[in-house]
């Protein structure tokens, strides 16, 4: 294999969030979070789409994230085995509803407080850099129930509040924050994204983007605020990244791709352009779409711009005019896409193209000319364990290792890119489908779809690998 250059004091890492390993979901004070309400099984993609029997967890169902790999007590020994592997970054996220259980609470829960007080401090003594989102995936239920979530201006000031209460406490521990995961996944599952319900007869576009419209103010005061009391801090915005295909050169294919990707692309086009793109006013125009605004929106949109693209990027789309090619689209991800012909798929129909890796990184960059940050990437798998406790995953390294190279040539194209944070170095609970048997890590968790198991431990051969990676920069893939 070719030798790859990375810069100097590049963030290899991991990335977890707090909904899908800390488990522990009531502890110490924790309030009901999203995904606090979402099952395993047949109804979690409807929920995840805003039809929500209950704002309670409902007898006889299974929340896989109530113990998750309950990282909350073992986090010093993952954090240990992160270190082994010369980890110099781990993304984490905070649950808001650990530092405000109910989101308007008086004063911080000041366990939730110490709890990251810890983990920073792990994470710091072993020499990894914490990178922290404020919200993945992750609304206090009080505030879905009480205001509707993000349909709410009301959201603004809280997570204000929220966030200027996390920016004060860890102003010596973390360099690196994130405002909102994936923040375009309010489009395509706004349950999940943001805590929006929804009831018949709902214009669910308009609630949609009113709440975007909501949480593109939060993130620009987040930045403010981080930038205040953090003069030396990086804040970045985080998107679901992954460019759209047109099937065939036919222009109205290239006219749709460029439509689709414009949907994600019309968030962070504000938060690091710092204001709402024209091709969106018509959209609002021609969809009836009306946002409201307060006094100051659009200048607070303008003077508080991110620092730098987190991204994820699992896979690339392709999208036809064509009728009869859509009908056969897969719905493997969230996003739709027609069956690409030169691109594989994962076990859950996810397309498997790395160049598409590199071709993203492009085309972020040349729209936006900040630094990107490859916050999540990797391939979600079944794994065996054999019979002698080892686990094979060939697969896995070579996903990464082609995804790697790309992110190389992305680099020597010009991009600059300051860190790889794969996703899932250990085994967590995935968010689409609320499994543990589609597996990220390089660490294996003894828990099954059901929650049976000892939670333990055990390195797969990824691990090794994984390790040298970081150890040679990139050299050694
Ligand atoms: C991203 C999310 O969408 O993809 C993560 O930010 C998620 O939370 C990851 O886990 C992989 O998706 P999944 O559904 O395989 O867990």
């Amino acid at each position: 294999m070719e030798n790859y250059t990375f810069p100097d004091g590049f963030l290899w890492g991991g990335a977890i969030a707090a909904n899908q390993a800390e488990g522990a979901y009531q502890t110490d004070n924790k309030g009901l979070t999203i995904v606090d309400l979402l099952p395993t099984g047949d109804s979690r993609r409807a929920i995840m789409k805003g039809d929500v029997p209950s704002l309670q967890p409902l007898a006889g169902e299974f929340y896989p994230a109530h113990e998750a790999i309950d990282f909350y007590h073992n986090y010093k020994e993952d954090i240990a085995l992160f270190a082994e592997m010369g980890f110099k970054a781990l993304r984490v996220s905070i649950a808001w509803a650990r530092i405000f259980p109910t989101g308007e609470d008086a004063t911080p829960n000041e366990a939730g407080l110490a709890f990251y007080d810890s983990l920073f401090d792990e994470l710091r003594k072993h020499d990894i850099e914490p990178v922290v989102t404020l919200a993945h995936f992750d609304v206090p239920v009080h505030l879905i129930d009480t205001y509707g979530s993000w349909r709410s201006r009301k959201l603004v000031s809280l997570f204000e509040r929220y966030a200027k209460t996390v920016f004060e406490r860890y102003q010596d521990k973390v360099t690196y924050w994130m405002t909102f995961n994936e923040i375009n996944m309010l489009l395509h599952l706004p349950f999940l994204g943001a805590g929006l319900v929804f009831a018949e007869g709902d214009n669910q576009k308009q609630i949609q983007y009113q709440a975007a419209h909501h949480q593109l103010v939060a993130s620009a005061l987040a930045v403010k605020a981080c930038h205040e009391i953090i003069p030396d801090a990086q804040i970045g915005c985080m998107l679901a990244a992954g460019m759209f295909y047109p099937y065939s050169c036919n222009p109205e294919d290239v006219k749709l791709a460029m439509d689709k990707d414009r949907e994600s692309f019309f968030f962070i086009d504000v938060q690091a352009r710092g204001e709402y793109p024209g091709y969106a006013n018509r959209f609002f125009n021609e969809n009836n779409i009306h946002i409201a605004m307060e006094p100051g929106d659009l200048e607070i949109l303008k003077n508080h711009t991110v620092d730098y693209i987190g991204f994820s990027y699992y896979s690339s789309r392709t999208i036809s005019s064509d009728k009869e090619v859509m009908k056969k689209a897969t719905s493997g991800n969230v996003f739709g896409s027609a069956v690409n012909p030169y691109v594989s798929k994962s076990e859950w129909g996810w397309t498997i193209d790395p160049v598409g890796f590199r071709i993203t990184a492009n085309q972020l960059y040349d729209r936006y000319q900040k630094p990107l940050f490859v916050v999540e990437n990797g391939l979600g798998a079944i794994d065996q364990v054999t019979e002698a406790g080892t686990i094979e995953d060939d697969y896995r390294i070579a996903y990464l290792r082609r995804h790697i190279a790309e992110m190389a040539e992305a680099i020597e194209d010009g991009v600059p890119i300051i860190g790889y944070t794969s996703w899932g170095p250990i085994d967590i609970v995935s968010a689409s489908s609320g499994e543990m048997k589609k597996r990220y890590g390089y660490i294996y968790v003894d828990r099954d779809n059901e929650g049976n198991g000892t939670g333990k431990r055990i390195k797969k051969k990824s691990f090794d690998w994984y390790k040298r990676v970081i150890s040679s920069n990139g050299q050694q893939l």
